[in-house]
């Protein structure tokens, strides 16, 4: 038999492993998913690669729609933030001087907006202020970070944006003050409705 015959039996048998493997592949991932000890408490370790996994397509968002500031900070701007964090997010992020207790309890963790982080820099003072409007307006899907459009307006996420980013810089005695007057969440449960202005 010439080699030109024999080409087709050895494309058929080309594309038989391909549809194996295919197949193969496909069953042992559900496989994997039912049988597998996939992480799926808090509590587990993280997969390898995970973070960056995930923060990948999440940078990649924000860098195609992040907003430039409307309007420069200044002390009514960092007041009104602090009352919007006081509210909304002291619950999860804490204050300065106080952690909440389940931050660290919850995947990925809280991140405390007021401390210096391992690498020095303080809360997302670091980071654009576009890139923290957008995780407040969206949320972080799959993480306990929610959603603010329908809670905040823009203005307000703003605010708390740029009290946010100056966190690493002295604030008014006032601005700290209500920071920093009422520790116990319980006291300053967040505010589901009613906030909604402009
Ligand atoms: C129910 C808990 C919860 C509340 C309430 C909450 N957050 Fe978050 N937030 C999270 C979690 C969890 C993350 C970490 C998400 C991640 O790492 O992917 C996060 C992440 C963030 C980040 C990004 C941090 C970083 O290191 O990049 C910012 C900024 C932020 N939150 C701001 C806020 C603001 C502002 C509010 C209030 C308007 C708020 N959050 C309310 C849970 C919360």
């Amino acid at each position: 038999m010439s080699s030109a015959d024999n080409q087709p039996r050895r494309l058929a048998s080309f594309l038989l492993g391909v549809v194996v493997t295919i197949v193969v592949l496909v069953l042992g991932f559900f496989a994997y998913i039912r049988f597998g000890r996939l992480p799926v408490a808090t509590a587990d370790p993280s997969f390898p690669m995970e973070a960056q996994i995930v923060h990948v397509p999440l940078e990649a968002r924000i860098a195609r729609e992040m907003q430039s500031v409307p309007f420069q900070a200044d002390a009514q701007t960092y007041q009104a933030g602090a009352q919007i964090y006081v509210q909304q997010c002291a619950s999860c992020h804490g204050t300065p001087g106080h952690d909440v207790a389940f931050a660290s309890g919850m995947f990925p963790r809280t991140p405390q907006l007021w401390k210096k982080h391992a690498n020095g820099v303080v809360g997302v003072s670091d980071d654009e202020p576009g890139e923290t409007f957008w995780k407040v307006k969206n949320g972080i899907r799959l993480s306990g970070m929610p959603s603010y459009q329908n809670v905040l307006s823009p203005t307000q996420m703003w605010q708390v944006t740029l009290l946010l980013k100056d966190a690493d810089k002295p604030l008014p005695a006032t601005v700290q003050e209500t920071l920093t007057k009422d520790q116990s969440p319980a006291a300053a449960p967040p505010a589901t409705q009613g906030l909604k202005h402009d």
